[in-house]
Order: structure tokens, then C-alpha cells, then sequence
């Protein structure tokens, strides 16, 4: 997507400097930095402090991190420990696993000596993948959002909600939320979109910063808002990202998702979900369950970032001094909230039948080794 008119990814390697190229998030949307990644250590840091975020970008990540592990010891102990540190960086996207696991079955096999190039361009086919994914979400999230305009007059605004940054920041290119409502602004389908403020680490500002960059007509909104504007009828249609969603359709996605689902079924409105297929873990049934939420350091809650008006960046305290903290970072949407799942191969519903109509193989290879 376009920064200050120039074409980016949220990370892109450097084949002068043999190192990989990230957007450091930390800094946004005060601040444009970009950053360099030159080893495995500086991939498991930008990962676990959220430098990149966001799990198609998390996975896409850590499949640059492996190549550059391998150019410097392709052996099957820094493979394997490589895969191992990266996966303990962040527990509840599954993206990671997927591209980690993806990584490790396509290089162990291969002579130690090709491992390296061979890492080297899985990462840019899984960076690629990851596009064309996005892209196709976004066609069929498209379709949602035109079908809404019809029933409106000409020229009036089709009203969407989302939470967290499932844009292209949080994903390689286009993102997974936002690509229907890219899509759809750039077709002239007139749009506004609620945006949840996402605390504690204000994801929503992400969001803001990008849609603004596109011209799409927004609000920034904070999180309790949500209830209120769909019972007076101001929202259309929910449509956020995921960190994993089970085989079921059990959607984990970032604290506060549920509250939303909620709300939205209370006042019938759709709560549909943009799912890019890596995001789907086919071993996980019951997403309450079984999957680990991760718990973030309580000091993301009793302070917040943001600029000051001498234009400096900087923490502030919002807690009373010793208040304790707690920080759950996902939650769990259970199927039956979910109106619909917007994968790269179509809408489906969310359950386990919906999912494997779609998606038979993976579905079928699941089933085999459950
Ligand atoms: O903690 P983060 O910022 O990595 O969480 C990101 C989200 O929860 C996104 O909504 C999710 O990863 C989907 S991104 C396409």
C-alpha cells in the first residue's frame, strides 16, 4: 500500500544489505521508521515486542527469520533451534507455527548447502502467498459490501465496524479486514468505518493511519463504543481479523472481539470475519478450550504511548501508582456469533462443515492425523 505516495510492504528483503526490511510498528502512527533485520535475534525481538504484529505478518516474519539463520549455520540444530525460539515469541497467532512448521519440513530434508537460498525464497513465496491471499479477501469481501450498497440510497454510506488493525500493516500487503473496504473505496462504493481504538496498545490508530492514507472516511472510536452505535443503527457490518480460528470456526482474535460479536447479534447486525487460510488451526476443535491466549505485561494497561505536544514520543502513566495490571491480549468469538468467514476461496459459514466444504484437503489431511 501507499505511504507518502510510495508503493510499501510491511517488510520487504534487501538483497544488498542480506537483511530484511520492516516497518517498526512500535513507532506508529506518530512516526514512519523503517528498520533493519540482520540475524535470528533480531527477528525473535521484533516479533515478541511487537515491532511487527499482526499474525500473517508474525508468520511472514519469522520465514525471513529462518533464511537468515541459515545463511549463517543451515545445520539440523539451528534449524530446529531456530524454529523453536520463534515459536515461543508469541503463543497465540497460528500463523507462526504454520510458517515455522512450513519451514522446517521444506528445508530439513535438502542437502545442508542449498538450505539457505532454498529458506530464502520459501519466505519470499510465503511474503507473496500472503498477498494474493489478501487479495481475494478482499473480491469476496467486496461482494458483502456491494450487496449492502444496493439496498441504500445512491451516495449514502455503507457503515462498517472493525477492532484491532487487521490492515496491511498487520499482514504483507493489503490486509485482511481492510482489503474489502480498499477494494470497495477504490470500486466507489461509498464507505464509513467505525474504528475501535483497540486498547491497550491502540491498534486502531494503526488502522486510522492507514485508511486515512487511502482516503477512506473514518472515526476512531473508543472500544465501549461499539454496543452503543449498533443499537442505534449506525453500523452495517462488522468485519474483523483473526489470530487463529479453530476447525469449527471459534474465532481468537484480539481482546475485545467478543464484546463486539456480542453486541452484533443482540441488534442482528452480520459480525463476519476475514480468515486467510493459514489462520485456521485444523487441530484445534473448541477455541475457548484450547487455544493459549497470550498475557501481555500489565504495564501495556497502566500506561499508554503517544505523542506529546512538544512532538515528543513518550509513555504516560493512566493507573493509580501500584495498581495492578492485567493484560489478556486475544479472546475467544465462539461460531455461533459469526455470521460468516471470508477466506481466500470464498464466504462460508462458521463451522466445522462450512470450513471443510472449502477447504476438503486440508480438512480431509486434519481428520487423518487427529
Ligand atoms: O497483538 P497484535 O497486534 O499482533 O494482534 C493483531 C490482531 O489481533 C489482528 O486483528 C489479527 O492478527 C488479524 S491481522 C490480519
Amino acid at each position: 500500500m501507499k505511504v507518502d505516495g510510495r508503493h510499501y510492504r510491511s517488510l520487504w528483503w534487501d538483497d544488498d544489505a542480506g537483511a530484511l526490511r520492516i516497518i517498526d510498528q512500535r513507532w506508529l502512527p506518530h512516526d514512519f521508521r523503517i528498520a533493519e533485520l540482520r540475524t535470528l535475534d533480531d527477528c525473535t525481538a521484533a516479533i515478541r515486542d511487537m515491532w511487527v504484529r499482526g499474525a500473517p505478518l508474525i508468520g511472514a516474519t519469522a520465514a525471513y527469520a529462518m533464511a537468515l539463520r541459515m545463511a549463517e549455520d543451515p545445520s539440523d540444530a539451528a534449524l530446529d533451534l531456530a524454529r523453536d525460539r520463534l515459536r515461543a515469541t508469541r503463543p497465540t497467532a497460528v500463523n507462526l507455527r504454520w510458517a515455522l512448521d512450513r519451514c522446517r519440513d521444506a528445508l530439513r530434508p535438502l542437502p545442508v548447502r542449498t538450505r539457505a537460498e532454498a529458506a530464502l525464497a520459501l519466505a519470499h513465496e510465503i511474503a507473496d502467498e500472503d498477498a494474493e491471499i489478501n487479495r481475494r479477501i478482499g473480491e469476496h469481501g467486496l461482494a458483502l459490501i456491494r450487496e449492502i450498497a444496493s439496498r441504500k440510497t445512491p451516495g449514502e454510506p455503507v457503515r462498517l465496524l472493525t477492532h484491532c488493525n487487521a490492515g496491511w500493516l498487520a499482514t504483507v500487503d493489503l490486509g485482511t479486514a481492510t482489503s474489502p473496504m480498499y477494494l470497495a473505496h477504490d470500486a466507489g462504493v461509498p464507505l464509513h468505518v467505525w474504528v475501535d481504538e483497540t486498547r491497550p496498545r491502540n491498534q486502531g490508530a494503526l488502522t486510522s493511519w492507514e485508511l486515512g492514507s487511502h482516503g477512506i472516511r473514518h472515526s476512531y472510536v473508543v472500544d465501549n463504543a461499539g454496543g452503543h452505535l449498533m443499537q442505534r443503527g449506525l453500523v452495517d457490518m462488522v468485519i474483523v481479523g483473526t489470530d487463529r480460528t479453530t476447525r469449527r470456526g471459534d474465532v481468537c482474535n484480539k481482546i475485545g472481539t467478543y464484546l463486539k460479536a456480542l453486541a452484533a447479534r443482540d441488534n442482528a447486525v452480520p459480525f463476519y470475519v476475514a480468515l486467510p487460510s493459514p489462520t485456521i488451526d485444523w487441530t484445534v476443535e473448541d477455541g475457548l478450550a484450547e487455544i493459549p491466549i497470550e498475557e501481555r505485561a500489565p504495564r501495556e494497561t497502566t500506561h499508554v504511548l503517544g505523542r506529546t505536544e512538544a512532538g515528543g514520543i513518550e509513555h504516560v502513566q493512566v493507573a493509580p501508582e501500584g495498581a495492578e495490571g492485567g493484560n489478556p491480549a486475544f479472546d475467544v468469538t465462539p461460531n455461533h456469533l459469526v455470521t460468516g468467514l471470508i477466506t481466500e476461496r470464498g464466504v462460508c459459514d462458521a463451522s466445522a462443515e462450512g470450513l471443510a466444504a472449502l477447504f476438503p484437503e486440508r480438512a480431509a489431511a486434519a481428520g487423518k492425523t487427529a
